[in-house]
């Protein structure tokens, strides 16, 4: 008995000497709570339980004879506070708040009474939340993003993520504040953000989702846009979803070496209206066909909520310059030339053939930035495709065109692929001026032999009437004289 009793007080004390020490439980607002009251060993004595908030008002309690009552401000419509019976035999009389509010921070304590046995525990509950000074902000806008902890634990360290990865803030502000960022707001800005907060080995996060309103794609300034001499490019500019840009303008600007840039002349096939918007978010503009002169800087902007939001972004023009290296033996160097290389890693060469159904397959892949080939070889006619890359992959191509005359040594390969068209055009242009020449040469051939004959008689009518008339003018003159004389 009296061990028994020696025991049981060794219990109590050890018991009540962990009721001391606070748990700390971090809870996102809007989430789930949990607070532990674990008060082993298991016994098979009914509880009755009493949890508090703040030290006074209750919050949930439950008496021996099994009567349960909630706190006043607990005791809405839908209950957000339980206790579990089925873990009380194990012990544990811990708390569940559904859908914490930041005003549910605070310091809890729970109280059970098992017979003679009174346990008590406190815990804190401490509510995070992100809070953005907006969710939606126009780009270049002020933007703050703030990590909110209720009640706030002061020796807290704070880190901050966006999209997974740690945020580094501008201007050098410190990472582990409150605030993540207080800055003109920029695409960098959007994202999933997450603040990480840590305080006496527990770990609270909140996330809030940011996303920056503005010129969505290209999604940063000085984007290149690659384009093959000849082809056709979009030059894109679209705004997020739901915006609707007004006045807005497309403009080349001059090289970026002059202090400022300047708007310089937009090319003669650029089209303001991309063919692909039937959005006005999308207000993305098109080259029919570039030419190498186009490259260079280019400008979108149009107005939101009156600030005039820009986008600058740089087109970036491939062409194959070709080299003939020997007449005899047909050998041509094919370089692969872009207007600015600062994003191209490397270059592969393939040739594209097409086999008898029309369908295409690439040759081997050739590295380097040039490539030496025979043009007086048969395998080796057709297209030849440069293909470059960037950190990133496939960056653009350009392709340049073999055709080999047969027998015909030092044979220059004609021009580049884009300018098929063009060359269709020309054969057309070619054929009708001689159909039309041909015509031109039947008719006259036809006229002259239907009008030879008749001509002819022309001249032989002329001829005979003329004789005639001399003839008619003989007899009448012997008339004449005869008469006078007569
Ligand atoms: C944001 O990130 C956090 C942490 O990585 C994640 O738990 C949460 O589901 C994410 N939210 C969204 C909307 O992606
Ligand atoms: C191509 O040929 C030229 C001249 O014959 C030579 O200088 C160059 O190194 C060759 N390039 C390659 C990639 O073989
Ligand atoms: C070159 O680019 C065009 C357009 O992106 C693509 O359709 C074509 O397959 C590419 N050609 C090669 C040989 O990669």
């Amino acid at each position: 008995m009296l061990l028994e009793y020696f025991l049981f007080g060794m219990m109590t004390f050890h018991l009540s000497g962990a009721q001391n020490e606070v748990t700390e439980v971090f809870a996102e607002a809007g989430s789930q709570a949990v607070l532990p009251c674990k008060c082993g060993p298991p016994s098979a004595r009914i509880p009755a339980i009493i949890w508090r908030k703040d030290g006074k008002s209750t919050v949930w309690r439950k008496q021996k004879s099994g009567l349960e009552y909630w706190g006043y401000a607990w005791s809405s419509k839908t209950q957000r506070v339980r206790c579990p019976h089925t873990m009380f035999e194990s012990g544990d009389f811990s708390l569940q708040i559904d859908n914490v509010k930041e005003e549910d921070g605070g310091v809890y304590s729970c109280r059970v009474e098992r017979g003679v046995q009174v346990i008590e525990k406190t815990v804190t509950l401490r509510i995070t939340r992100v809070s953005v000074s907006s969710s939606a902000p126009i780009w270049g806008s002020d933007v703050s993003i703030t990590c909110n902890v209720t009640p706030w634990p002061l020796e807290a360290l704070v880190r901050w993520t966006l999209n997974d990865s740690p945020f580094e803030p501008q201007n050098g502000a410190a990472s582990n504040t409150r605030t993540a960022a207080m800055e003109k707001a920029t695409g960098r800005l959007t994202g999933n953000w997450t603040c990480v907060v840590n305080y006496k080995g527990q770990e609270g996060r909140a996330s809030a989702t940011l996303s920056v309103q503005g010129v969505i794609h290209p999604p940063r300034d000085d984007a290149k846009v690659y384009a093959a001499v000849g082809s056709a490019v979009t030059l894109p500019c679209v705004f997020s979803p739901g915006l609707i840009p007004s006045d807005p303008v497309w403009e080349k600007l001059k090289p970026v070496f002059l202090t400022k840039p300047a708007p310089g002349r937009l090319p003669a096939s650029f089209s303001a209206s991309g063919p692909l918007s039937p959005l006005p978010s999308d207000q993305s503009a098109s080259l029919k066909e570039v030419g190498l002169g186009d490259e260079g800087r280019y400008r979108c902007s149009g107005v939101i909520k009156g600030q005039r939001l820009t986008r600058n972004m740089q087109l970036v023009v491939a062409k194959v310059h070709s080299s003939v290296q020997s007449q005899n033996t047909g050998s041509v160097t094919l370089t692969c030339q872009l207007t600015d290389t600062g994003e191209v890693t490397n270059y592969e060469w393939v040739h594209v053939i097409y086999d008898l159904k029309g369908s295409r397959s690439v040759g081997p892949i050739l590295e380097g930035k040039t490539l030496n080939i025979s043009t007086m070889s048969e395998g080796n006619q057709g297209e030849w495709s440069c293909r470059f890359y960037g950190k990133d992959g496939l960056l653009g191509n350009v392709t340049y065109h073999i055709q080999q005359m047969s027998g015909v040594s030092g044979e220059k390969p004609t021009s580049v692929s884009h300018n098929t068209a063009a060359t269709v055009g020309l054969s057309f242009l070619l054929l009708v001026m001689l159909l039309i020449l041909a015509q031109i040469y039947k008719n006259h051939q036809r006229r002259k032999g239907i009008f030879r004959y008749p001509a002819l008689e022309t001249i032989v009518h002329t001829v005979s009437n003329e004789r005639e008339e001399r003839e008619r003018n003989a007899v009448k003159k012997p008339t004449r004289k005869t008469s006078v004389v007569g």
